[in-house]
């Protein structure tokens, strides 16, 4: 019998031309001035421009806070929170990748609850939800706009903190592959394998159900058949709506399966050493594959399957060895490199790494439970 299981999703419009009904959106929420929450390379690539055009064109003003960078900070949400009340806005509209949506959905809960973001780490720790919120993706892999994730820098503590909550899912995603064509080539491969991990780990996660199931072999299949080509022809609109649609099927099933040990991997190092969180995963992913296989191999082996392995006759054993040195050449393929560049890290910095990572929430539905002993050990691998 299936075991009771969930599935939590906001309302999404996809498809080329999604941006364009931002400004009717805003309009039906009731808003007045809505923030545009964004960050400087989006900023420049004219994105949120074209979003204040949008909500001229439907009689709205609008206030743009840019102060977001990669792996968003704790002062970041404060700053925009501060900016949000200084503007009498009512509606927050986040227009990039995950780093302004993540700030943006925690911007809105620091607005409505009065509280520092760090209060609501975890699961489900918080009392109201922020103000109607509409996410407008630039990038194909983090799909924080359907996801009930929002991933935080703890700066003090040089560490990443999740906020896991239904109130972290937008109330629409207006998902537009155009938007993505402005995507540098190691931006599009780095978010594309983060992509890939969340379909991963979902299908391999402990709470994996047969929707998300559904979802996320589908974009295993699509991310491998697709990822390579898109780098080599990045102005390709059908390529780019591939890999947007692929995102989002990863997005819904890992929001509901949640993630595993390379998320929780991921997020030590990123939160640590400040490195893009698609390029730790993308180093990550074929050591914790290996690690994990054993626990669960049927899940892998259909994992396989979608990546294109031959995999009928293969024992668990040549399953294994041929699925990591798939990752490895796919990684390869797209020109990310194998190791993080840390000269100089001494042990006790690899055991707090470690320490860290066992208890990231993205852990507990890791097929396999870690020590300790060997998480320092697969991190002492790519380090
Ligand atoms: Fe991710």
């Amino acid at each position: 019998m299936q075991e009771l299981r969930k599935f939590v999703a906001p309302e999404f419009v996809f498809g080329e031309g999604a941006i364009s009904l931002i400004g009717r959106y805003a309009v039906n929420f009731g808003a007045r001035k809505p923030l545009i929450v964004t960050d400087p390379g989006v900023l420049a690539a004219g994105h949120a421009n074209a979003v204040v055009k949008l909500l001229e064109a439907e009689g709205l003003p609008s206030a743009v806070f840019s102060g977001v960078q990669a792996n968003p900070r704790d002062f970041q949400v404060a700053d925009g929170a501060r900016f949000y009340a200084e503007n009498g806005c009512d509606l927050i509209i986040a227009v990039g990748g995950g780093s302004p949506m993540d700030c943006a959905k925690a911007i809105g809960i620091v607005c409505t609850n009065s509280r520092e973001a760090a209060s609501f780490e975890g699961i489900d720790n918080v009392p109201v939800p922020g103000p109607p919120l509409i996410c407008v993706p630039t990038t194909a892999g983090t799909s924080a706009d359907v996801s009930q994730f929002a991933i935080l820098n703890n700066v003090s503590q040089r560490r990443k903190f999740a906020i896991i909550s239904k109130t972290m899912v937008p109330d629409v995603a207006l998902i537009d592959p155009a938007t993505t064509v402005t995507m540098p080539r190691y931006l599009t491969a780095c978010t594309g394998v983060d992509a890939l991990v969340h379909a991963i780990e979902a299908t391999v996660s402990t709470a994996s159900s047969r929707i998300t199931d559904l979802h996320a072999l589908e974009a295993i299949r699509i991310i491998r058949e697709t990822l390579p080509s898109v780098i080599d022809d990045p102005e390709n609109l059908d390529l780019r709506a591939s890999m947007m649609f692929a995102s989002m099927e990863a997005g819904l099933a890992f929001s509901n399966a949640s993630l595993g040990a390379v998320h929780a991997m991921a997020h030590s190092i990123g939160g640590y050493f400040d490195f893009p969180h698609g390029e730790c995963n993308a180093i990550l992913l074929e050591h914790v594959v290996g690690y994990n296989f054993g626990a669960a191999p049927d899940r892998y082996r259909l994992v396989a399957r979608q990546l294109g392995i031959a995999t009928d006759g293969l024992s668990d054993d040549g399953l294994a060895s041929a699925l990591v040195a798939d990752l490895r050449v796919f990684r390869e393929s797209l020109g990310i490199r194998a190791r993080f560049a840390t000269s100089g890290i001494t042990p006790e910095e690899i055991r707090a790494l470690a320490q860290k990572a066992i208890i990231d929430p993205c852990m507990i539905t890791n097929p396999r439970t870690p020590t300790q002993r060997e998480l320092e050990e697969l991190y002492a691998r790519v380090l």
